[in-house]
């Protein structure tokens, strides 16, 4: 049976408007385990209150963990070694509270020359990306024995889209390495990009594939970009829209090792009106893939 899961985000107002569906509507909880960490000023990480908010959930519905980190930057090729020993502490004291039945991050770097940047930045396309890439995941697989990433959102690429499946399966080679295809990130990069999601499906290893993301988007404002040119993006914040139901339906299916389907929303963009349809989401989700 596929799970429909639900993401837990760090805002006290969101988790109280959400408690229904948490505890009724998902079968587990999606954390951003560096949002329950705060950091010391010896440098190492211990809980924050968001912490002990998504224990007290779990241990009080019994429902289990994934994590979907931000803070690994599997694309980091540079020595950073000081700074992944601390991440990888963090994840190691995180394992032991969540019990995380997975643990993915974002494909790209979020470390550049030491300094965090906001967005994951785009890797080459290259057999040194993926080897940086697949090193990075070993070490977190000595944590949590499966693990993976997520097909980011990007709004430039260093090649081209339809390259980009074959170079996950450069990244994917050792057991227990997996993909988080985030289908809303997809149906963005093509809308921007310009290309057929179906085509760039049609090329992905669906075999790899963990879990699925799905969620929604808004439009940059057209003052952003001197071109005034009107970009997709990944935001989390509005419904989800039709093209990507559709590329549901179809590639879920055809996800032989999918375990769970994520519905993802943004802290701050929840109001009272919206919590029925999340729930009709998340109910929609589980007619697809159920
Ligand atoms: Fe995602």
């Amino acid at each position: 049976m596929v799970l429909v899961g639900f993401t837990l985000q760090p805002e006290r107002e969101y988790c109280g408007l959400l408690e229904p569906l948490l505890v009724e509507d998902a079968d587990y909880f999606e954390v951003t385990p560096e949002t329950t960490w705060v950091r010391d000023g010896d440098e190492l990480f211990r809980p924050n209150g968001f912490w002990r908010l998504f224990r007290e959930l779990g241990e009080r519905t019994g429902k289990p963990f994934i994590a979907h980190g931000v803070g690994l930057s599997l694309g980091t090729f540079a020595e950073d070694g000081a700074r992944l020993a601390r991440c990888l502490e963090a994840i190691r004291m995180s394992q032991e509270a969540f019990r995380f039945l997975w643990y993915t991050d974002h494909l790209g770097a979020t470390v550049l020359d030491g300094r965090a940047v906001t967005i994951p930045v785009p890797l080459p396309m290259t057999s040194e990306a993926a080897a940086a890439v697949r090193d990075r995941l070993g070490a977190l697989q000595e944590i949590v024995p499966d693990v993976g990433f997520e097909n980011s959102a990007f709004y430039y690429l260093l090649g081209k889209p339809l390259e980009e499946p074959a170079f996950f399966g450069r990244i994917l080679e050792r057991p227990r390495t997996h993909l988080l295809l985030d289908l809303h990130n997809l149906f963005t990069n093509a809308v921007n990009l310009g290309f057929d999601a179906e085509a760039w499906l049609e090329r992905l290893d669906l075999t790899r594939v963990i879990e699925i993301h799905v969620s929604g988007g808004s439009a940059s404002e057209p003052e952003w970009l001197p071109s005034r040119r009107v970009m997709r993006l990944d935001s989390h914040d509005a419904p989800v829209p039709e093209e990507v139901w559709r590329l549901l339906e179809r590639t879920a299916p055809r996800c032989p090792n999918l375990r769970g389907v994520t519905l993802e929303r943004m802290e701050g963009t929840v109001g009272e009106g919206d919590v029925p349809l999340l729930r009709e989401e998340l109910a929609r989700v589980r007619r697809t893939v159920g």
